[in-house]
């Protein structure tokens, strides 16, 4: 089946976790493409995604930085943050309805939800359509958008689980998201996180995550905060990727040598309710 009958057919199925963003009315999947009641069309990607945004906006994340983070997240870097979220997930939940927002290219949400016990749906939203693209390439059977997270294309009171990894969060649209009994992960990086990579290119102050970590808690209920560390040995194919994959490096000239045997990960993973 063509990647893009795969996407449809997905999406037929999960069409009532989404709404129209300009109007707010449900939408359904055609032949051709997304139509709202009021008629707002938005076409479905051949590559098996679908762009909900109204204007095309620039980001700073391109191609070459979604494909170095997809490198890397695949070579298990993050293997351990995947875990404990799966855990946190099949402790609560046998069926769950789960969007990454802010998914950039997808495979945290894959390499997450592949593993989970719980029967899940899975949603993933990006404001690059880069990222959402390099998303649909490398993972089948999520319902991949492009859209903001100020006007998202998703139902109130729909998802249980909503993630938020290193990405920014909109608290309000986190709220009207989840279901009443729903949760936000937020993972946000510590002082320690890739501190090889301050270390080689800046002399720079420690960073501190504890504005974030306080503005989750202002917003969120019932707040539980973990602390992830360890250090992953780098092979030295994973270098080049790891320089690419980060805005830690955009002013940094392409050339400056990095010889990294390991790099440390240092996330606060930060769990909240709705009520
Ligand atoms: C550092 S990247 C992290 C991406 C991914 N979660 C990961 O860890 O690989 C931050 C992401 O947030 C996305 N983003 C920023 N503002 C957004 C918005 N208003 N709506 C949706 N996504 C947004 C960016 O496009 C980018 O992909
Ligand atoms: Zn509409």
């Amino acid at each position: 089946m063509k990647k893009i009958d795969r996407f449809k057919q997905y999406m037929k199925q999960h069409e009532s976790l989404l709404r129209c963003p300009i109007c707010q009315k449900g939408i359904k999947v055609t032949d051709d493409n997304v139509v709202c009641e009021q008629n707002h069309a938005f076409d479905i990607a051949k590559k098996g995604y679908i762009n909900f945004m109204t204007k095309p906006v620039n980001t700073k994340y391109d191609k070459e930085l979604f494909e170095a983070r997809h490198h890397i997240i695949a070579s298990g870097m993050y293997e351990p943050l995947h875990k404990k979220i799966r855990t946190l997930i099949d402790e609560k939940y046998e069926t769950a309805n789960i969007i990454d927002l802010g998914c950039g290219e997808g495979t945290h949400l894959a390499y997450i939800v592949n593993e989970v016990e719980a029967e899940v749906t899975k949603s993933g939203m990006d404001i690059a359509k880069e990222g959402v693209m390099t998303a649909a390439k490398n993972h089948l059977d999520m319902l991949w958008c492009v859209g903001d997270l100020a006007q998202s294309p998703f139902q109130s009171s729909t998802f249980d689980v909503a993630l938020n990894i290193l990405s920014p969060a909109n608290y309000d649209e986190f709220k009207r998201l989840l279901t009443d009994d729903g949760m936000v992960i937020k993972v946000v990086p510590r002082a320690g996180y890739l501190k090889e990579l301050r270390e080689a290119f800046y002399d720079q102050e420690d960073y501190t995550n504890e504005q974030t970590v306080d503005r989750f808690k202002e917003n969120m209920n019932q707040v539980e905060t973990y602390h992830l560390s360890y250090t992953f040995s780098l092979s030295k194919d994973l270098v080049p990727s790891l320089h690419k994959m980060t805005p830690l490096t955009w002013n940094v000239a392409r050339d400056v040598a990095l010889d990294l045997s390991e790099v440390s990960i240092d996330l606060d993973i930060l769990i909240g309710k709705t009520s």
